[in-house]
């Protein structure tokens, strides 16, 4: 597997976490680097809970997802429970989900039709042993189903941890749960998702733009109008680090509140439980999920979804749905922009030393070099998240 100073110098380490103020970012190979990257999963993402998707996704038996940027898949079998398998048949490796689907009564894999009941039973292999023999003592098929992955539900959202081995997932979510202790998740109604979006850029320049507010007044200067940089401030509590703003007379608990859709301009909560549980909570009564995900394959590209719940239970008319469907993907499309351009500058020289952060507005982004690097010199898998 490799160790962190196989790829950083001990002076880019100490960049991240000395305590002098000065804040420096990780060198520009943790953005493009093949051989890093893989570390970083194996080291890192493995080892933890990840957000994967969500029980809203895949509403009835029958119904699977593919997991974007990992080749797995999440379903729901004919019991109602949720599973995330190995998206390759256990016969040559064929892919079994493409794309979502809805009603599967089996999964079949396409090249030599063998047959998966949803919760990874191996059912029928045809004509493995001749025309006409399907079963064979070459082949037992319970020790051939599907590989399934560790799985864990807190309330709508899915999340995987690949290795097995990381605490309880109520123990990982229970430092957001605290964030948020003025949400009833109980209450959670799902009213929109987006759908996926391949970012141009590595992962962590995704988590860097949706954490930190120094680039609202720029690059969202008509789409948060309502958010001036001198109201927001810094949440930096590791593991939960991002932003948050107070918007006079945006409240959460005036549940009358109504939202101006033209743009982002009520009170909010920008929190990501490392390393992808992001949650966005609006005044009055809205939370956002954003689940970014690394591709496995390349360092260059990640993967977005969005979702909306209210969390009092209200449900919105179709014009209000569609006033956030608008107001968001203006939004999303201003950050890909400029997510696309920091991987461009990702490949050059200057960014050899990572570059300096803000301590006022960006204070967050240090945190999670500071989580990252802590976790990629931890060689007791399991014990931390
Ligand atoms: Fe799936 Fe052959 S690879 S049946």
């Amino acid at each position: 597997m490799g160790k962190l100073t196989d790829f950083l110098s001990e002076t880019d380490i100490a960049g991240v976490t000395q305590a002098n103020g000065r804040l420096r970012r990780l060198p520009g190979l943790v953005f493009r680097s093949d051989s890093y990257h893989r570390f970083e999963q194996t080291a890192w993402l493995d080892r933890t809970w990840l957000f994967v998707g969500r029980c809203s996704d895949i509403p009835n038996p029958g119904d699977a997802k593919p997991i974007p940027g990992f080749p797995l898949f999440l379903v729901r079998d004919a019991l109602g429970e949720v599973h995330i398998f190995h998206n390759a048949c256990r016969h040559r490796g064929h892919r079994l989900v493409k794309g979502k689907c809805e009603g599967l009564r089996s999964l079949i894999c396409p090249y030599h039709r063998w047959t998966y009941a949803l919760n990874g039973q191996l059912k029928i292999t045809p004509h493995f042993a001749g025309h006409g023999v399907h079963a064979s003592d070459a082949l037992d098929p319970s020790k051939h189903g599907l590989i399934a992955v560790r799985c864990g539900i807190w309330h709508d959202w899915i999340f995987m941890n690949l290795d097995g081995q990381a605490p309880p997932l109520e123990d990982f979510v229970a430092p957001m749960a605290r964030k948020l202790d003025f949400v009833d998740f109980a209450a959670l109604r799902h009213f929109l998702t987006m759908e996926q979006r391949e970012i141009p850029a590595n992962w962590k320049i995704c988590l860097e733009n949706t954490m930190e507010p120094y680039h609202v007044p720029y690059v969202h200067k008509v789409t948060a109008a309502g958010q001036p940089l001198s109201q927001h401030y810094m949440v930096d509590e590791d593991p939960v680090i991002g932003s948050a703003i107070d918007v006079p007379g945006s409240s959460y608990t005036n549940r009358a509140g109504t939202l101006n859709l033209s743009n982002l301009d009520m009170s909010a909560r920008y929190l990501c439980r490392l390393p992808n549980l992001f949650l966005t909570s609006y005044a009055p009564d809205v939370i956002v999920d954003t689940m970014i995900l690394p591709d496995m394959r390349d360092p260059r590209r990640s993967w977005m979804e969005q979702a909306w719940y209210t969390t009092s239970g209200r449900s919105l008319s179709a014009e209000e749905i569609e006033g956030w469907r608008t107001l968001e993907e203006a939004v999303i499309d201003e950050d890909i922009a400029v997510m696309s351009e920091v991987q461009h500058g990702a490949e050059s020289r200057a960014v050899d030393d990572g570059g300096v952060l803000s301590p006022a507005w960006e204070s967050c982004i240090s945190s999670m070099y500071r989580h990252l690097v802590a976790r990629l010199s931890d060689e007791r898998p399991g014990e931390a998240i």
